[in-house]
């Protein structure tokens, strides 16, 4: 059987991401170019600043990428371009992009689902075996997601306000860590020990999250202090605040593979690149697959592997492709 090439675009946030993946699994080439140190000092992602960098760098990021597999477009069968959900100016230039490529090369467009995209990073490593339980933590989403076949989701769980990701942001610009607070936060706890009492957000029954209750405690907490002339301990207080997450997304995930009988179980998106959580999941459940950390946080190669089962079920876009920046994991392209 002839191989599938397929060309995938990332542009949702702020990674400038492509990849060529062959038949869903294999990784011919995988470029990400980040901006995350540009917006650092900021403390945050500014849209407008990431488009202008998109924009700025998607036509080298596409040469690096033909280049690094020794390919021509005259190799690739088809273009995926992730569609929502994200920063509609951010989508815009990576859809943008794969229209005009497909209108020269005269290539059919697949359009991923950013969501979905996440949960098949782990087929790029693992084969999955359906139906697949998925805890997605991004900085945008925190989902949990059950996931019946490569193209068919469904949301059983997801954040009320805050993602969990976006709450680590903030925590770290809070305490004076930086951007992305992730993996800032994660250095800092690793020195630190959880002395700070923050509450268990949304310790109930449901499958759902809320991440802002915690995020107003850290802040009343440092507000607090600051009011008595007590310095933060940012090692103590970062362990103390991923401590509460982890503990909750484990909850909620074991909650779930209670209540449905799945084949698989995985964790993944931007935050499950955190060692605490890997940790803490793997106790539960030995056997839940977590992407390698490149592939967490977000990059083209999970849109192309999502593509590919688009690609075999004939599903393109007719036309042109348009950015969808609200779409939830259910959601695929309609034309
Ligand atoms: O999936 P992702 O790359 O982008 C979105 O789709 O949102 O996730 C980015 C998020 C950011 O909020 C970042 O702080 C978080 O993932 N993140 C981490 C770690 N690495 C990235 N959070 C906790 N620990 C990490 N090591
Ligand atoms: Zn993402």
């Amino acid at each position: 059987m002839k191989n599938i090439n397929i060309l995938a675009i990332e542009t949702s946030c702020d990674e400038t991401a492509m990849a060529i993946i062959t038949n869903g699994v294999i990784i011919k080439s995988h470029i990400i170019n980040s901006q995350a140190e540009k917006f650092t000092e900021i403390g945050g992602v500014v849209p407008e600043m990431a488009s202008r960098m998109h924009e700025e760098n998607i036509f080298k990021v596409f040469t690096d990428t033909l280049e690094k597999a020794s390919m021509t477009m005259d190799d690739i069968d088809a273009i995926a371009v992730t569609y929502g959900p994200g920063l509609v100016g951010a989508l815009l230039i990576g859809v943008n992009f794969a229209n005009s490529l497909s209108l020269l090369y005269n290539k059919k467009i697949i359009a991923v689902n950013h969501m979905q995209g996440h949960i098949h990073a782990i087929g790029l490593e693992n084969q999955i075996v359906y139906p697949m339980l998925s805890l997605i933590v991004s900085g945008g989403h925190t989902d949990i997601v059950l996931a019946h076949s490569p193209t068919k989701f469904e949301l059983i769980g997801q954040t009320l306000d805050d993602a969990v990701g976006e709450s680590f942001d903030k925590v770290a610009r809070l305490i004076g860590l930086g951007y992305p607070g992730g993996p800032k936060v994660e250095q800092a706890a690793k020195l630190g020990q959880p002395t700070y009492n923050l509450p268990t957000p949304k310790d109930d029954s449901s499958l759902d999250f809320s991440f802002s209750g915690l995020k107003s405690a850290a802040f009343n907490t440092i507000n607090q202090d600051n009011m008595k002339n007590i310095k933060v301990n940012k090692e103590d207080f970062a362990a103390s605040f991923q401590k509460v997450v982890v503990d909750i997304l484990v909850k909620k995930l074991k909650m779930a593979s209670r209540q449905y009988e799945v084949n698989t179980i995985s964790v993944v998106g931007g935050v499950s690149a955190n060692q605490t959580l890997k940790k803490e999941i793997l106790k539960e459940f030995p056997d839940c697959l977590i992407p390698s950390k490149i592939l967490c946080t977000d990059n083209a190669a999970m849109i192309g592997a999502a593509a590919y089962h688009q690609f075999s079920e004939n599903s393109f876009v007719e036309g042109y492709a348009n950015a969808v920046p609200t779409i939830t994991v259910e959601d695929n392209w309609i034309n």
